[in-house]
């Protein structure tokens, strides 16, 4: 059975951790951008991606938007926040994404004012998530949405997930 990558979690900051977290995503790209594409998220929307980490999520989340889509990514990690920008800064939706050093229990954002949440493989590492989770009621317009997900571990082929 093959094995999904594991991030090193003694050092989060660090390159290796970070060069963990990019080849984890890529290899999950397929998948989560089907995810993504079945979350079905409204054309032009705004939304937020806590604890963004490499940012590849976010790039991926703001390509399923349409020209008008807008994607904010909060991350605690000011190392992430640089290399999550370098990263997407080629892309043809880099105009619509921002990266912000930011901590998910404390958005520096108003009341109401995005249309959905992404939270991956994050809520597990807050202290205090449900802190985290009342903010992100705060910060959603009604009827908006909260994308939570674990691990995000998906088969392919012969390689099975024992997430
Ligand atoms: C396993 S990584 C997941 C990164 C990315 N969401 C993904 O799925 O590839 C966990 C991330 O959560 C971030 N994180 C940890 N505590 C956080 C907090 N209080 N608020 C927001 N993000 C946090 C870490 O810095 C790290 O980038």
């Amino acid at each position: 059975m093959a094995q999904h990558p594991q991030p090193h979690h003694g050092a989060r900051g660090g390159t290796e951790y970070r060069g963990v977290l990019e080849r984890m995503n890529r290899f999950q790209e397929p998948e989560v951008r089907q995810a993504i594409a079945d979350l079905q998220l409204p054309m032009g929307s705004y939304g937020l991606d806590v604890g963004c980490g490499v940012g590849l999520y976010t790039l991926w989340l703001a390509e399923a938007l349409g020209p008008q889509g807008r994607v904010l990514g909060f991350e605690p990690q000011a190392e992430h926040v640089a290399v999550a920008q370098r990263q997407v800064g080629d892309s043809p939706a880099a105009g619509r994404l921002e990266f912000r050093p930011g901590d998910g229990t404390a958005l520096p954002l108003a009341d109401q004012s995005c249309d959905w949440v992404w939270c991956s493989d994050v809520l597990h590492h807050i202290p205090d998530p449900v802190l985290a989770l009342q903010e992100f009621m705060r910060v959603l317009r009604p009827g908006g949405g909260v994308i939570i997900t674990p691990l995000l571990c998906f088969g392919r082929g012969e390689a099975t997930s024992s997430c």
